[in-house]
């Protein structure tokens, strides 16, 4: 993964490469070889993990050309969220036991003095240890920022199927909130620093970073509240809210396509943007272009721009049709082992379309606006835009073809596939043949993903739906200071007393979401909450009972918070 020099690479021999060109056979023969294949690669009993401690992840077994036997953050995180997916849901109930292994051996981690700090001083950003679960202190790229929005959102979603299963409150409240809110604290609390992106090559700000992080915030405000965590909660939706207008930096409206990285002297164009879509997925949220929804005109802009960069890049993609399915890598720049399609990359843009579908067929109808139209134009040259419903031949001829497109993609894989289905970083850009790390546990857990979305399966939503992008970007992610509102409020029974105001920590003027006080101390009715330092707040409380809501009387209240530390502010309903 990481940019090394080049070193004389044997071409691993294997003799029947090429898997059935269909993409059916591909998934029927490739799902259970993917999926023992990531298995393999778990420890205390994975087959290939040997030596790694319980539900710790190795990247891959191989040791040398390139030396993978370590455990990533980002990789684990992103293998494990596929695991409780499938857990879940359903479709795989032997999990659990292995799930909790993560769960406790990510703990760990968390702990684990490392390169980039303690605990409490930068640690978190770690990106890699042993897979011993000690810290591995050579030399490399960090911190990456990636690691704990990708884990903690990996946690809530086991956490939130616990409680819906009748685990009780305990264990998610003792064992798993903690873990959860070291991840979210670190994201609110640093995502405006600079990070390595997911390559582990470029120090600046990365698309996939910003937008997982993104993710991550905003389900985990709406986790904090579920286990009774309002003014944390209010604290991440206030980054949150930062995140999603810093997204939108990236977006290259010019060229139609999302800079991947600030810096790195690069064009952007970069398989980071296609993964930050589909890990953003959320159906609920439509097309949405603020958070690069797959479907979005904005995303599918972004993904022919990206797919057409390797068409004349890679040898095996000669003679191939300009609209149809070619053999992706990382980017069109690389130069890791000479810059090669990677299989997670080309499975990513087959997963992408796919959720495209599974969105327009939910919504009955796509939309084609001039953002998009390029994209809709492989398919249809003369294609306007417009919104076709799912009931005309325009939708029915543009989704059946980018079926077939998608399809494509995982026909390059299949192509490139041995016929044992074991799954290798990269394969060769002239001759296919499979090279770098063997059995890497993020391409199965890649494969796994995009194959589940072709079936049409969607996963719960994590707050991307409805969002509006802040008028200003406010980048300082830190420093928050503590303020306590006491307000005197005498209130008749049933009646209670809400805060509201101008910051997303105050639910942004919503009476529906605004924040309730405590009557321990009646009459006076209190809240602590984490606003950003040096910044003038506007707020008014308001009375709810059952249902109707009064505000106070205007004008709007004000305060001016200090720049560090904490402040109370004593109030008298008006
Ligand atoms: C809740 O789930 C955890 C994780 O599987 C388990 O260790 C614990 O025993 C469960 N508690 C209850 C009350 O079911
Ligand atoms: C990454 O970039 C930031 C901002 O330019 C700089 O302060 C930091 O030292 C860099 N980190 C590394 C490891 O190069
Ligand atoms: C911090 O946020 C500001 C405003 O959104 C943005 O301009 C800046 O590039 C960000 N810096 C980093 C390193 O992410
Ligand atoms: C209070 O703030 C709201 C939201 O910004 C604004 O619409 C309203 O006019 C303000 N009230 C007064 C009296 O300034
Ligand atoms: C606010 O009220 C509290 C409790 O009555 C009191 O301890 C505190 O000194 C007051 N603070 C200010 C700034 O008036």
């Amino acid at each position: 993964m990481r940019l090394s020099l080049l070193t004389s690479l044997a071409a691993l021999a294997f003799s029947s490469y090429a898997q059935s060109p269909s993409a059916d056979a591909y998934v029927a023969s490739e799902s259970p070889a993917a999926k023992a294949g990531l298995l393999a690669n778990i420890g205390p009993d994975g087959s290939k993990a040997s030596g790694a401690k319980a539900g710790v992840v190795i990247a891959s077994p191989s040791t040398s050309n390139p030396n993978y036997l370590y455990t990533w953050v980002r990789d684990s995180s992103l293998v494990f969220k596929t695991l409780i997916d499938q857990f879940t849901t359903g479709e795989d109930n032997s999990l659990r036991g292995l799930i909790d292994d993560f769960t406790t051996a990510e703990a760990g981690l968390q702990q684990t003095s490392n390169p980039s700090g303690s605990v409490s001083t930068g640690g978190l950003g770690e990106p890699k240890f042993n897979i011993d679960a000690t810290a591995f202190t050579g030399a490399w790229g960090r911190p990456q920022r990636d690691g704990p929005a990708l884990r903690s959102t990996a946690l809530i979603t086991y956490a939130n199927w616990l409680l819906a299963n009748g685990n009780g409150t305990s264990y998610v409240q003792n064992t798993l909130w903690p873990s959860i809110k070291l991840d979210l604290d670190y994201v609110q609390n640093n995502w405006n620093q600079s990070t390595f992106d997911l390559w582990e090559e470029i120090n600046s700000s990365s698309f996939f970073t910003t937008a997982v992080q993104h993710r991550a915030l905003r389900e985990g405000a709406a986790f904090a509240k579920t286990v009774g965590q309002p003014s944390v909660a209010s604290g991440y939706t206030t980054q949150a809210d930062n995140l999603l207008c810093f997204l939108q930096s990236y977006w290259n409206s010019d060229a139609g396509y999302v800079t991947s990285n600030t810096g790195g002297g690069r064009s952007g164009k970069d398989s980071n943007s296609v993964l930050a879509s589909i890990h953003t997925f959320d159906v609920d949220a439509g097309c949405d272009a603020a958070s690069f929804q797959p479907c979005s005109d904005k995303a599918l802009s972004n993904l022919k721009v990206y797919v057409d960069s390797f068409r004349s890049v890679y040898g095996i993609n000669n003679g191939i049709s300009a609209t149809a399915a070619v053999a992706v890598g990382r980017y069109p720049e690389d130069v890791y082992y000479n810059g090669n399609p990677w299989y997670l990359s080309v499975f990513a843009v087959a997963e992408q379309l796919y959720d495209a579908l599974i969105t327009w067929n939910k919504q009955g109808s796509l939309d084609v606006t001039s953002t998009s139209l390029a994209f809709f134009k492989q398919f249809d040259s003369s294609v306007t835009t417009g919104t076709y419903r799912s009931d005309s031949s325009t939708y029915s001829s543009l989704t059946s073809a980018i079926r077939a497109f998608a399809d494509g993609f995982l026909e390059i894989n299949a192509k490139y596939t041995p016929s044992n289905g074991a799954l290798s970083e990269q394969f060769d850009k002239s001759s296919g043949t499979p090279l770098s790390a063997a059995d890497l546990t993020w391409s199965y857990a890649s494969a796994l993903t995009a194959f589940a979305a072709r079936s049409g399966k969607t996963y719960a939503g994590w707050g991307a739906s409805g969002l509006t992008v802040p008028s200003q970007c406010n980048g300082n992610a830190g420093p928050t200071v503590s303020v306590t509102f006491n307000v005197q409020a005498t209130t008749v029974y049933g009646e209670n007393i809400y805060i509201t105001g101008n910051t997303g920590a105050l639910q942004n003027w919503s009476p529906d979401t605004a924040l309730l006080l405590s009557a321990a101390n009646y009459p006076m009715w209190s809240i602590t909450v984490t606003l950003p330092a040096s910044t003038v707040v506007e707020y008014k409380y308001i009375r709810k009972n059952n249902g109707q809501v009064t505000w106070e009387s205007d004008p709007n209240n004000s305060i001016t918070t200090p720049g560090s530390g904490s402040a109370t502010q004593n109030d008298t309903w008006r």
